[in-house]
């Protein structure tokens, strides 16, 4: 019997555990899986912890999500095809529920066939290296500080890549009195009450952190971008400025002129693909794009078919991309499905990262990823799931978001799966301080 490793029991690894388990159900003989997770549970980011820096083992911690954190998209966009939010929770659900709330969920869907006996906890890869046709998998026991070895036909990466943090230097930095951190780092908004906070980014964690600190009342907030503006409207007390120029003592000067004192600055300057655990032939070099080269429809590694990258890209599709990934990479190893020449995976590589490049928009970005996930979805007996509606509801959230970013997250959508509409949640997000699931699913919704 063949053998596969998973690295990371994070969404994309439950995913690939989620998808044997269901080839399984329907009688077919599956791989021997053994999946290795460094933390000592499973969830991947989701798996909140209050920790930073490294654990108790001295291991860097690979959480990068915070208290307070909800969905940044409607939660109908990421549904699972084959485990519904109405399945798990009884009842329709507001579409932007906290973390605590999408932790269950995805914990929900893998509590059924023992899927945790396939994991070895608190077990860190340190090294992947192929030779007589096989992968050496070496790793850490972490808990009894022991290195092993084991050998595996195929290797499943799926270790993420919002852990490793990007952290640039600017003028000035050593001498700011204040503090500076990156978001991964980031856990608690009420730290910076009555603050003046600096965050430098124009993405997904620059927007949520900033609006964070000014719900939970920084005394303002100044957002430098580098390139492109985010260009909402931001609230009373938040401004975005071009590019952070120099820290002159406590003085943030900017690009554009614009001096702001300053207690803290954020960087959320994004992450780095970063898998020290697996050798050069075999690692996969990218920034955050939403279609990495070397990858065979974004998974199987050019180099050598038995390796499969999962979630590696650039994501406005999430949790069913992931399993659209899963579905395709285990019915390759299964022999489901067969992957043609050499040539036709380079010209098939190069067709979609030269359309990638060309692309200017959300919109069209929106389009591109719904694109390849359903090309994916086609090819496995992956559940029936309505990616047109996906897709129209990214390019409403999108125009919700530039039409006013403080209540994008009130909106309600329909689920791609069971059809049922999202009520509208009990108190708009601004107001809602208590992110607790508790207080989130027990009273009552609009
Ligand atoms: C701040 C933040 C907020 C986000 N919010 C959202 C959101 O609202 N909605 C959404 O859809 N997506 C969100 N995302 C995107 C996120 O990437 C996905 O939701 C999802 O967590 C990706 O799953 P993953 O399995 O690829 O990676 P991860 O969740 O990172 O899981 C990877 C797992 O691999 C393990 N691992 C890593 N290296 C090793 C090793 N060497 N050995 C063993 N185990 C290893 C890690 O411990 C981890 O458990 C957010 C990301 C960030 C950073
Ligand atoms: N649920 C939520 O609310 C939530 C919150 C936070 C994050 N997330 C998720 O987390 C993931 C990561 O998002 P991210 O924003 O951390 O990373 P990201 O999307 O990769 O963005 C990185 C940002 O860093 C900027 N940057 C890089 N170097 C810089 C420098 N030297 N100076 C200034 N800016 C610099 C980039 O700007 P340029 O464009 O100029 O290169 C870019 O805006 C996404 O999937 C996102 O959805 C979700």
């Amino acid at each position: 019997m063949s053998r596969v490793a998973i690295i990371g029991a994070g969404p994309c690894g439950l995913s690939m555990l989620r998808s044997f388990y269901q080839a399984e159900k329907k009688g077919e003989k599956v791989p021997e899986i053994v999946c290795f997770e460094k933390q000592e549970d499973w969830g991947g980011l989701w798996n909140y912890s209050w920790r930073t820096g490294s654990d108790q083992y001295g291991d860097p911690i690979p959480n990068s999500m915070y208290r307070y954190l909800w969905s940044n998209g409607p939660k109908e966009c990421l549904e699972f095809a084959d485990y519904s939010f109405d399945e798990h929770f009884k009842k329709p659900i507001p579409s932007f529920p906290p973390r605590e709330v999408l932790y269950d969920y995805i914990i929900g869907r893998v509590s059924e066939g023992n899927l945790k006996d396939k994991i070895k906890f608190n077990t860190r890869v340190i090294n992947t290296i192929y030779k007589n046709d096989k992968f050496e998998v070496s790793y850490q026991d972490k808990a009894n500080n022991k290195i092993l070895t084991e050998n595996f036909d195929y290797v499943i990466v799926s270790s993420g890549h919002f852990s490793v943090p990007y952290i640039p230097e600017y003028k000035g930095m050593n001498s700011f009195p204040g503090r500076i951190m990156h978001s991964h780092d980031f856990r608690d908004a009420e730290e910076f009450r009555g603050k003046d906070v600096i965050v430098l980014g124009s993405s997904y964690s620059a927007e949520d952190v900033a609006l964070q600190c000014n719900k939970y009342g920084a005394k303002s907030v100044t957002i430098g971008y580098r390139h492109n503006p985010m260009g909402f409207k931001w609230p009373k007390g938040m401004k975005e400025v071009h590019y952070l120029d120099r820290l002159d003592g406590k003085k943030a000067i900017f690009k554009d002129g614009t001096k702001q004192d300053a207690d803290v600055i954020i960087l959320c300057t994004g992450y780095l693909h970063h898998f020290p655990f697996i050798n050069e032939d075999l690692k996969l070099k990218t920034h955050n794009r939403l279609y990495p080269p070397k990858l065979y429809k974004g998974v199987i590694w050019q180099d050598n078919h038995k390796l499969f990258y999962l979630g590696m890209q650039d994501q406005f599709h999430t949790f069913n991309m992931f399993d659209c990934q899963a579905w395709y990479a285990r019915d390759v190893i299964m022999g489901k499905i067969k992957i043609p020449s050499d040539k036709e995976i380079d010209e098939d590589i190069n067709k979609w990262v030269s359309m990638e490049e060309k692309l200017e928009n959300p919109d069209q970005m929106i389009d591109f990823q719904t694109e390849y996930t359903k090309e994916l979805h086609d090819m496995s007996d992956y559940p029936k799931i309505d990616f047109e509606l996906i897709r129209k509801h990214f390019k409403e959230w999108e125009h919700h978001k530039v039409e006013d970013i403080l209540t994008y997250r009130n909106k309600s959508f329909s689920s791609p799966v069971t059809g049922s509409v999202a009520p509208i949640h009990h108190t708009p997000w601004d107001k809602a301080m208590d992110d607790s699931m508790k207080t989130f699913l027990e009273q009552p919704t609009k």
